[in-house]
């Protein structure tokens, strides 16, 4: 079956499998960013952007996708480097697996929310498990995104 997705503000068409996912149609056909560490629901790191709402890509049907909008961080690389600075200047950067999930969570929240409090930070990303950071760098590294670093 053939379906129809504006990737990356791109319309594209894609073959896919009976029940795939969409975290596995894009891994299939080269979208490197997007990764799975669990396939329950329950790490974040498959997180993309469909229709600009974070969405667990592992958890959606590819065909769910069909003629809505999916960005990925290929789609936002402004932005990301600018979130990736943030994440460098605070230390809040170490192996990467969760960043581009957690990258696209942050774009979301900042388009979202106008002056987020840090329990709101908290809220958007609850979802996105990293095993390495502690999590306090990555609030000021998003607060330093957001503007307001101290
Ligand atoms: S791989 Fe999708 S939530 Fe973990
Ligand atoms: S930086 Fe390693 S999982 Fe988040």
């Amino acid at each position: 079956m053939t379906i129809n997705i504006h990737l990356n503000g791109r319309k594209r068409s894609f073959n896919i499998e009976p029940g795939e996912s969409l975290a596995d149609m894009l891994k299939r056909h080269h979208v490197w960013s997007v990764r799975k560490g669990c396939d329950t629901s329950s790490c974040g790191v498959c997180t993309v952007l469909l229709d600009d709402k974070p969405v667990l890509s592992c958890s959606l049907l590819a065909v769910q996708a069909e003629e809505r909008h999916v960005t990925t961080v290929e789609g936002l690389p402004h932005e990301v480097e600018k979130i990736s600075d943030a994440f460098g200047a605070e230390g809040a950067d170490q192996c990467g697996y969760c960043n581009p999930g957690l990258a696209l969570v942050i774009y979301a929240l900042k388009k979202e929310l106008s002056s987020p409090s840090d329990d709101d930070i908290k809220r958007y990303i609850i979802g996105n498990l990293c095993r390495c950071s502690g999590y306090i760098a990555q609030i000021k590294a998003i607060r330093r995104y957001l503007g307001d670093a101290q």
